[in-house]
């Protein structure tokens, strides 16, 4: 719904602007590459932090005064008229970049946990710590419906279900923006549906089932008012979603009627074309408004401005363009907020307080999928001589994965505040011991009753987490496969934990030998084929990646709390090329109450 103030207001700015002012506001560039002065003598509409890029000290302060300044810049007096720049980063799992940030499990977690409420408290918790640091946008929620967990951002997606991310994605966007953040859903549209999951690849699909698999989860969040939207790298039936008129315009435009801001995502549309100029014609005809061009971000505006200087884009394209980004910056009430330092959110100091951390292992609880339990194994007790081993038992950047402090995640417990697994199971199981070098060689059937063995992947983002084999690894035509972004080495070449991680299996097998029965706890993005290392345990749990409230996985193994998830996707068999013939469906989960089958509705 329009607002005829906030129109008029945009309409009298659009009289004043010239039109380098104009394409400036379709500008966003990355923090290292831009000066508050520049803000200013460009006139540009935002400023974002790309996966891990943070101020000196990364404290919530840090942030306060960072965006502060280009603020202050922006709005500073002189000829052209003030219009406030907004700044926006990726916290897709709390507000991942700050140092003691909350880190919850990333959305596969929410997905099985199955609760739309936990989803918004989630949102809420990570609205309140991005208004900690001054900040206005949230590139989230991911609608992404994963249909190939080979795809390195299956962690992103809240799972195959259409319907369930539509869900989520709703109760997530209200949460943010009603918690005073800007919402951007993404990537529009197709991103979980590309061929052996490739990221950034080719999504081939007939209208009806991009319409029913990958357009539907987007409805509710479009009508509960997402003001942002971001545009995906990959490409449907051959044509890039960056430059394609019907899917942004037609469809998303004129026939859902999203009249708020369409991103590109970093750097979209330099694969549009060899040449940044017909590249930018290209995207900009097809509908996006601004731009995500984190070091080009002045090439992007003399390019554009050539583009219309030479009749290629027209004036009129250029002031929808700014009027959505304006339309977008009044409607968020940025035009009469006071400057980031002076903001009600700012400098709360609720960043990883106890409040937020209590929600974030509630969700860890809730996220936990039990797959086995042999003999009713589990629930462990506090009293039990128990050996906890393996490389992901204490290593919180692994168990928070990535987009955490770092794009790519981090290894370790140097960097991040939480708990780990092995600090949760110490807490109340006072006889547990840590096994020396996490291999489990010092497993003593004489001394231990049990073991708790941690293992799965090490932290990637995006293209870097890929599995890719065959043909996979064969660079499309048109793809983005072996750019900066998505290179060709893949994270692996087979879904097989024991392929690409064999230390693990041989840690629960040398631990098993000795006759002690074994409790897996699998911390990974995704779903792998883990058939050998399920054979040689007794009890298994899926944890995916549960961010920094380790002491949830705790309190379940310990029984204080119950098995409640189920599986948001199929866990593929061993030889499964593509997750064809699951080992277990969509659904399954066991717990302790019902210790069966846990099948939907079972
Ligand atoms: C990345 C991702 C996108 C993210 C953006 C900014 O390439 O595709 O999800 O929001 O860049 O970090």
């Amino acid at each position: 719904m329009l607002n005829s103030e906030h129109e008029a207001v945009a309409t009298n700015l659009l009289k004043k602007m010239s039109l380098r002012q104009k394409i400036g506001q379709m500008a966003m560039a990355e923090r290292l590459s831009v000066e508050p002065a520049d803000v200013k003598r460009h006139g540009l509409g935002a400023v974002l932090s790309g996966g891990g890029s943070h101020p000196g000290g990364n404290a919530p302060e840090d942030w306060v005064r960072m965006n502060d300044a280009f603020w202050q810049a922006a709005m500073a007096d002189d000829d052209a008229p003030g219009i406030p720049i907004l700044y926006g980063c990726d916290a897709v799992h709390g507000h991942n970049n700050v140092q003691g940030a909350t880190i919850f499990p990333h959305n596969i977690g929410l997905g099985a946990a199955g609760d739309a409420r936990l989803v918004a408290e989630a949102a809420r918790v990570t609205a309140r710590e991005m208004l900690d640091s001054g900040l206005d946008w949230n590139f989230a929620p991911t609608l992404a419906v994963v249909q190939n967990c080979r795809w390195g951002r299956t962690y992103e997606s809240f799972g195959n279900d259409p319907e369930r991310v539509a869900s989520y994605g709703r109760h997530y966007v209200e949460a943010l923006q009603a918690e005073g953040i800007i919402g951007c859903v993404k990537h529009w549209v197709g991103d979980g549906g590309t061929r052996h999951g490739m990221d950034q690849g080719e999504t081939t699909l007939p209208w009806q089932e991009l319409e029913s698999t990958h357009v539907a989860p987007y409805y509710p969040a479009l009508q509960a008012g997402v003001m942002t939207l971001m545009v995906s790298f990959n490409s449907w039936n051959g044509e890039k979603c960056h430059g394609h008129r019907f899917l942004v315009t037609d469809l998303l435009k004129e026939r859902l009627g999203f009249d708020g801001l369409v991103l590109s995502d970093w750097d979209g549309v330099n694969y549009l074309d060899e040449d940044y100029g017909t590249a930018i014609r290209l995207s900009v005809n097809a509908g996006l408004d601004m731009f995500m061009v984190p070091e080009r971000w002045r090439e992007f505006i003399d390019a554009l401005e050539a583009q219309v200087r030479l009749g290629h884009v027209s004036t009129a394209r250029i002031d929808d363009a700014v009027r959505r980004i304006l339309r977008t910056k009044l409607r968020y009430g940025l035009f009469d907020m006071p400057r980031p330092a002076q903001r009600r959110g700012a400098g709360t100091g609720c960043t990883g307080s106890a409040e937020h951390r209590d929600v974030a292992r509630r969700a860890v609880r809730e996220s936990l999928v039990l797959l086995k339990n042999e003999g009713g194994l589990l629930p462990l007790g506090r009293h039990q001589r128990m050996l906890v081993a393996g490389k992901n038992a204490h290593n919180l950047g692994h168990q928070c994965g990535g987009w955490t402090r770092s794009w790519q995640g981090e290894t370790g417990n140097d960097t991040l505040e939480g708990t780990s697994i092995w600090e949760g199971i110490r807490e109340l199981a006072p006889h547990a011991q840590l096994s020396a070098d996490g291999t489990g060689e010092d497993a003593d059937s004489r001394e231990h009753e049990v073991a708790l063995v941690v293992i799965g992947e090490t932290p990637y983002a995006e293209g870097f987490g890929d599995i890719r084999s065959g043909d996979a690894l064969v660079v499309e035509a048109g793809s983005t496969v072996n750019g900066l972004m998505n290179p060709l080495e893949p994270y692996a070449r087979s879904l097989e934990l024991a392929e690409s991680h064999p230390e693990d299996l041989a840690c629960i097998r040398r631990i098993a030998a000795k006759g002690i029965p074994v409790v897996v706890v699998l911390v990974s993005g995704r779903p792998l084929a883990v058939g050998r290392e399920l054979a040689a345990s007794t009890a298994f749990v899926a944890a995916w990646l549960p961010g920094t409230e380790g002491g949830g996985i705790a309190e379940v193994l310990m029984g204080n709390a119950d098995f409640k998830a189920r599986l948001p996707l199929p866990w593929p068999g061993d030889a499964d090329p593509d997750g064809a013939w699951p080992l277990f469906p969509a659904g399954y989960g066991l717990s302790y109450s019902r210790g069966g089958c846990g099948l939907l509705g079972a």
